[in-house]
């Protein structure tokens, strides 16, 4: 399909690839990202009115390291190099890139040399502005046509341009929050360089991904696992409204889902959405297969199949499903799958994306892939999800059983239940629910000692987290008033039959993950 009022990403391999679209986005602007092995054809399909090309981990001095093809570089179009852009472009179009014997990684402050348009109404020559580097390579000399119009200590062309070409490129990253400015370089270059009117909006995201899954799908059944979160509602809403009831919900419930869980998924999409849901109580399958399993990796990779396996099963029953939706985002892609070569490595194995077997025969329908959490909440109120929906906390899909270090088992599903929906009880009742990413207890396979009463008690530590983040990537601890942990731990062990002791967890992401495993 062609876009002529679109912006094409071309992806290097760059961790944060998916931030320059954001950026793009929030400046009203619709844009593809491509891998460069693919960016040719897609250049010719997609007739874009601007090229981005993102950062990547090779180094442009090193034979076969990937290059910008030769019809983009020749076609006259607005061009905006970052990092292994800013190299590859230099690089190809006659200057000269060395390999740098340290790097230069995080802030830095930059000084604005010279006017450019990318700059309008935004920075001004001589002033200083925090930017974040990440480079090893650095660019030693100018291809003909640009100049400097900014430096810093360690990179003495850290922006440069060729005005008469509409070719821009920087060596640090202007897509990352770490550049307070760098979004809007970013909005300058689609609207003032590229003349995008900036009018794309959500709602023009669910025309077009409504159009993609219709030509995906066809006239095939889909199957669409719920998993009772924003994202998993969210792609099922999108893809009831492309296709109707070639889609069957599946909403397996394997005794790891929160109190209350269930009963509010049904009531959602059968009774406010009237869309078709099968709902699946699978508990005796998981727990069973989660006897004695205690490795991390293990129950998320046996969780993952077996939901698998229940949804091939309702395949079957509906007369066979040939694909497979999930409410798969940005941060899952990205944490799950390591770019052959690349930096990204596996972190977790998220059930939705690496998790999958092998074996598994359904295509995937993955509309949310190239998107954040909060976009997809923006996403949900355009389909008109109900707030409550919208803005609830994300859960996992592996749900209690990554909360439950050790062995799962349906007693201890149970106690985690009930001490959790204490602490976000507690938690709506401060009025503290919407201020928070994400709060949940963990339940430790560690015993303690205690007294109540007259008594000895000898239980169960619970740890509890709540964390503040923009999009799961990285987060902090979130810092509760005064008394609220007290009180909520006294009700807790007073309640709670199995838990004797608990403990806050302070720990940011990174260096910890929000999940416990
Ligand atoms: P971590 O623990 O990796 O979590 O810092 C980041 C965000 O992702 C959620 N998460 C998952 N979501 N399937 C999901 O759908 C999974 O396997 C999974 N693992 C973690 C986590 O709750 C947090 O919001």
């Amino acid at each position: 399909m062609e876009h002529p009022d679109s912006i094409l990403i071309v992806d290097f391999g760059s961790q944060v690839t998916q931030l320059i679209a954001r950026r793009v986005r929030e400046a009203g602007v619709y844009s593809e990202i491509v891998p460069f092995q693919s960016a040719e054809a897609a250049f010719a399909r997609i007739n874009p009115a601007a090229v981005i090309l993102s950062g990547g981990p090779a180094s442009v001095v090193d034979e076969n390291s990937p290059r910008i093809p030769q019809a983009i570089l020749d076609s006259g179009l607005p061009m905006l190099g970052i990092c292994y852009g800013q190299q590859a472009l230099t690089e190809q179009l006659g200057g000269k890139v060395e390999k740098g014997d340290s790097g230069e990684f995080g802030e830095a402050f930059i000084t604005v040399e010279g006017e450019c348009s990318l700059f309008d109404g935004l920075w001004a020559t001589g002033e200083r502005h925090q930017v974040w580097m990440s480079h090893g390579d650095k660019v030693t000399a100018l291809a003909p046509g640009f100049r400097v119009v900014a430096t810093s200590p360690g990179a003495p062309y850290a922006i440069i341009a060729n005005e008469e070409r509409r070719i821009y490129a920087m060596q640090f990253h202007p897509e990352v929050v770490h550049t307070p400015d760098g979004a809007k370089l970013i909005a300058n270059f689609v609207r003032h360089v590229a003349g995008l009117s900036g009018d794309w909006t959500m709602a023009e995201f669910r025309a077009a991904k409504i159009a993609e899954i219709r030509e995906q799908v066809g006239s095939a059944k889909v199957i669409c696992g719920l998993s009772g979160g924003v994202d998993s509602s969210v792609a099922a809403l999108l893809i009831h409204e492309a296709i109707g009831d070639q889609l069957t919900c599946v909403f397996v419930d394997g005794g790891i889902l929160r109190q209350g869980e269930a009963e509010q998924v049904v009531s959602l999409f059968r009774g406010h959405y009237n869309i078709p849901l099968v709902h699946v109580d699978a508990q005796d399958l998981f727990m069973d297969g989660l006897a004695g399993v205690t490795d991390p990796e293990a129950k998320r990779k046996f969780i993952g199949k077996t939901f698998i396996d229940v949804f091939e099963a309702e395949a079957k029953k509906i007369g066979g499903a040939e694909f497979l939706a999930q409410g798969t985002l940005y941060p899952d892609v990205i944490e799950s799958v390591s770019f052959t070569g690349g930096p990204s490595v596996t972190i977790k194995s998220h059930h939705n994306v690496g998790g999958l077997p092998e074996r598994m025969n359904m295509k995937l329908v993955e509309p949310l892939r190239e998107l954040f959490k909060d976009e997809v909440r923006v996403l949900g109120r355009e389909l008109g999800l109900p707030d409550v929906f919208v803005g609830r906390h994300p859960f996992p899909g592996p749900g209690l059983a990554i909360r439950i270090p050790g062995e799962v088992t349906r007693e201890r599903c149970d106690i985690l239940r009930k001490a959790d929906a204490i602490y976000l009880e507690e938690i709506r009742k401060a009025g503290l629910y919407d201020a928070i990413w994400q709060a949940f207890a963990v339940l430790l396979p560690v015993r303690s000692v205690g007294v109540m009463g007259d008594g000895r008690t000898y239980d169960s530590v619970l740890a509890l987290r709540a964390v503040t983040s923009v999009d799961g990537m990285t987060a902090q601890a979130f810092d509760f008033p005064g008394d609220f942990l007290p009180r909520v731990t006294t009700r807790i062990i007073n309640e709670v039959k199995g838990i004797n002791r608990v403990v806050y967890d302070y720990t940011s992401k990174p260096p910890g993950t929000i999940e416990w495993e």
